[in-house]
């Protein structure tokens, strides 16, 4: 049996195009790709078989959009659902169909099912860090939705136990496996702007959806849609914009040296986290950032990037590349789509041929899991791109530019 080289996001592929697909570059590919023996990889065969069993932490709206998902593809078996809120439980129970297991305190789940392959973290932000390490702590590979953590310590934890455990830390930034993104990556890491010098970037969106789950008020006790407490959203930026901050992240590919922000509520005025931001960015490569980001257009979401290099100016927008060349002044388009993230090499590619990147990011994590694959966004992806919302916060609170030696390493 020959032997079978897998890259970062557990992507089988036939050659170094199929990890540019994903926007890696192959030097980095080498560096990261697993070579499978072909002992291994027969064993690898043969776990195919056995669904990898899943639970859910965490079980409120962005559980209910992944529970069909995860339906759909036949290598995951939906075992067990944890969640405090009886109404948002039963929901997903419902969904299920299957008669998984219930419980209100993952904890009590964790501790008592032995049937656990995976864990999927779903729960507000601040409480993905102590959940995902518990999970890793028992020896279970864990998919966290984004943002990974809302503090740079927390971060490292979670980091630390993947390390200890040495299990599958994948976290849901599902936007980079859109077909936009890759095929941005592709362009930006391969060179065909030359050096990145300037970016501009911006989401406008409407308010958090006021059906999320409440929290008590830590001063008021008062029930209150978590996503307006800092205690539970760190910031905004981290709740959202954090999608595109991972891309950028992934395609400035440079430290960060330093960060300047202003913004607060200008709408949304009682509540603890802000409506807007203007957040710069300085980079160790000289890079410079510009983000925007505001809660003020309901109704719509509309988010732009523009890059401009040594050699060319790229910009995305819905969907849509424009590339041109400064010398030649050749202007090229891409119209990509999420079917065009399609990953042809994953487990089950007749289960994919309508694929989504939130099923994508699915199809990688079973593939990573049975693999051994690193994640294409692993917990590093996941810390990187927490560390421009907590800096910007910052900055905005203090009212001054924060230098990144100022946060932990
Ligand atoms: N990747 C994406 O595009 C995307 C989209 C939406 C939400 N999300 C993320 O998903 C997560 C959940 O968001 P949501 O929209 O489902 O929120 P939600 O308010 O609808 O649900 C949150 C759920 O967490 C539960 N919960 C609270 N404390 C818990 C605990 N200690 N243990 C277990 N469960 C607990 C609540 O009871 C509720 O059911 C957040 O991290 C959010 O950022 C990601």
């Amino acid at each position: 049996m020959s032997s079978v080289t897998y890259g970062r996001g557990g992507l089988p592929s036939k050659g170094a195009a199929c990890y540019l697909k994903y926007g890696m570059t192959t030097s980095s590919v080498s560096r990261r790709s697993v070579l499978l023996s072909s002992a291994a990889a027969a064993a690898t065969a043969a776990q195919t078989t056995a669904p990898v069993r899943v639970a859910f932490v965490g079980t409120g709206h962005r559980t209910w959009a992944h529970i069909p998902v995860v339906k759909r593809i036949p290598g995951f078996q939906i075992v067990a659902l944890a969640d405090p809120t009886p109404d948002f439980r039963d929901k997903a129970a419902t969904l299920v169909g299957s008669q998984p297991a219930l419980y209100s305190d993952y904890r009590k789940m964790l501790a008592e099912r032995k049937d656990i392959d995976a864990v999927v973290v779903v729960t507000p932000d601040s409480l993905h860090a102590e959940v995902v390490v518990a999970a890793l702590g028992l020896g279970l590979h864990v998919l966290c939705e984004k943002p990974m953590a809302t503090s740079i310590e927390d971060a490292n934890r979670m980091i630390a136990a993947q390390k200890k455990a040495g299990k599958i830390l994948q976290i849901g930034h599902q936007l980079r496996f859109r077909g936009v993104t890759s095929k941005m990556a592709e362009l930006v890491r391969g060179g065909q702007i030359g050096e990145v010098k300037f970016v501009t970037a911006y989401l406008h969106r409407g308010d958090w959806n006021p059906a999320s789950w409440k929290a008590p008020d830590p001063k008021t006790g008062a029930p209150t849609v978590w996503r307006f407490l800092r205690q539970y959203m760190g910031t905004s930026l981290l709740e959202d914009g954090v999608h595109q901050l991972d891309i950028l992240q992934w395609v400035i590919h440079s430290p960060i040296k330093r960060v300047s922000a202003v913004g607060g509520n200008a709408v949304f005025k009682n509540r603890e986290t802000i409506d807007h931001a203007a957040v710069t960015v300085e980079y160790a490569s000289g890079t410079l950032l510009h983000f925007g980001f505001c809660l003020l257009a309901g109704g719509v979401r509309k988010e732009e990037t523009l890059i401009g290099g040594t050699a060319g100016h790229l910009s995305t927008e819905n969907g849509k590349i424009t590339l041109r060349n400064h010398a030649t002044g050749k202007t090229q388009t891409f119209d990509t789509s999420v079917r065009a993230a399609a990953p042809t090499g994953a487990v089950n590619p007749a289960a994919v041929t309508e694929i989504g990147a939130e099923e994508a990011q699915f199809h990688a994590f079973l593939n990573s899991v049975r693999t051994g694959a690193p994640p294409l966004v692993d917990a590093e992806a996941g810390k990187d791109a927490i560390l421009i919302p907590i800096m910007a916060q910052k900055s905005i609170d203090e009212r001054r530019p924060v230098l990144r030696s100022e946060f932990p390493a």
